[in-house]
Order: C-alpha cells, then sequence, then structure tokens
C-alpha cells in the first residue's frame, strides 16, 4: 500500500551546499539552498518515514516535524562522515546535497593578505560520498541521486547512474529556466538503469518530492516480490 510502505523506514537525506574554508574569512561553495532535500525530508517524514537530514549550511530548515532529525554540517568531510553514519541503518539514501568536489589543500589560519599579483591556491578532491556508499550499498537499500548539470546532462547523468550504483538519478539542468538551485520549482528527467527515461514538467520542489517518493515507493514494493 503506497500510503503505508514508509511507515517506521529510516530513511538518509543529503542536502544544501557544502563550504570548505580558504582562511577564517572566505570559502568555496555553490549555490544550492537545500530546498530540494528539505522538500523530500518533509515529505518523506508526513508518510511516516524516519528521516536523518544531513543538512549543509542554509537559511532554510525543514518544518519541525518528529519524524525528522537534521545534522548540521558545513563541510564535506563532515557531511561524510555524519552520512557513513547514518547509511547502514537506513533503507532510503537519498544524495540530494550539492558537495564541493574540492577544498583547500591547507586552509590559512591567518585572513589572507591581498598579493600584488595573483593568488594560487591548491585545491585537494573531496570524497564522493554518494560513490563510495554506493559500493557499500546493502541489500534492498534504495540509492537516489541527482545531477546538476549545465548542458544538456543525458550522458553524465547516466555516467553517475552507474558510477554511483544508484536506483535512479533525478537530472536538472540550469538549460531549464524554472530548475536547480534556490528555486521553488525544478524540471527533472528520471533516469534510471535499463527503463524509459522521463521528463517532468515544470513542478514545485514538493510536487517533485512527491513524485521521487512514489517512484521510491513502487521499489519498496516491488522488492517485496522478488
Ligand atoms: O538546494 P536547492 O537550491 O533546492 O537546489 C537543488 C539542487 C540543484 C542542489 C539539487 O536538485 C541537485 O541537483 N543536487 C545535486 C547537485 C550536485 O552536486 O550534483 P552532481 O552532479 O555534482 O553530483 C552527482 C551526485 O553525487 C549527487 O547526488 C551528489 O549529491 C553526489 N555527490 C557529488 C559529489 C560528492 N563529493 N559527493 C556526492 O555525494
Amino acid at each position: 500500500n503506497p500510503d503505508t510502505v514508509f511507515t517506521g523506514k529510516k530513511f538518509l537525506i543529503t542536502a544544501g551546499p557544502t563550504q570548505e574554508a580558504i582562511d577564517p574569512v572566505r570559502y568555496i561553495s555553490n549555490h544550492s539552498s537545500g530546498r530540494m532535500g528539505i522538500s523530500l525530508a518533509e515529505r518523506a517524514a508526513e508518510k511516516g518515514a524516519k528521516v536523518t537530514l544531513v543538512l549543509g549550511p542554509t537559511a532554510l530548515k525543514p518544518k519541525p516535524h518528529p519524524n525528522i532529525e537534521t545534522i548540521s554540517v558545513v563541510t564535506a568531510l563532515e557531511m561524510f562522515n555524519a552520512t557513513k553514519t547514518h547509511h547502514t541503518e537506513s533503507q532510503v539514501v537519498i544524495f540530494c546535497a550539492a558537495v564541493a568536489d574540492y577544498r583547500s589543500e591547507k586552509p590559512s589560519d591567518q585572513k589572507i593578505k591581498k598579493k600584488e599579483n595573483a593568488l594560487n591556491i591548491s585545491l585537494i578532491k573531496n570524497p564522493d560520498i554518494a560513490k563510495t556508499l554506493g559500493e557499500n550499498k546493502k541489500q534492498g537499500q534504495v540509492h537516489v541521486g541527482f545531477a546538476l548539470e549545465t548542458d544538456e546532462g543525458l550522458g553524465s547523468a547516466e555516467r553517475k547512474l552507474n558510477e554511483k550504483n544508484f536506483d535512479f538519478v533525478v537530472l536538472n539542468s540550469l538549460l531549464d529556466p524554472e530548475a536547480g538551485f534556490q528555486k521553488n520549482t525544478n524540471q527533472v528527467t528520471i533516469l534510471s538503469k535499463g527503463k524509459k527515461k522521463i521528463k517532468t514538467p515544470v513542478l514545485t520542489k514538493d510536487k517533485l518530492a512527491t513524485q521521487i517518493l512514489d517512484r521510491i515507493a513502487s521499489i519498496l514494493e516491488n522488492q517485496k516480490y522478488n
């Protein structure tokens, strides 16, 4: 029954950006507001799921709900640790965060003084949270990813679907004016292994969250018969 399939199920959702310090004053980050991931957390909680929301630094917070526990983090490494800790116990994991792929190799303790000419900052790679946990996906666990692209993005999204071992990936492209960061709306293409891709119309992030959850519900329902 789609109305009870989430009751008591543990969800783990990453959302928002991460911030990587350059010095005590400056950081590397991106435009994620957390809205998409927060919508997913709120709608899943309303449907009875027990949600752990690992949330990067955002102005937005979920509406308080007894089924939502929010863990606030700043950096990708913090997000990675919090997500790892809750991974095994979770049946559904949604990777909605816009994780900074790089961090400063050696953040300065002091504000970096303005130089005569160019300033070079050495960046090193952050762990890929979705990929690492995808390699440790448990039997019956459902992993859902996002892909944010600036072109049509179908090829990249398909590669992410496979490399990160997602059950399905939600592609949003900044080519679509109502899609992506900050806005109340999104427009996405959903890609699943071996299934036809579907492009949604422009939807509110709340409505899209419900559609994503319906898709997860049908995966969970199907598991019962396998
Ligand atoms: O927060 P909003 O303002 O509402 O905006 C929503 C959103 C645009 C942030 C969201 O819809 C979205 O697309 N989130 C994923 C953004 C992203 O970083 O995509 P990506 O293509 O770089 O990453 C692919 C997948 O790997 C994502 O599931 C991402 O969470 C995950 N990832 C990426 C890098 C990394 N180091 N660790 C990860 O887990």
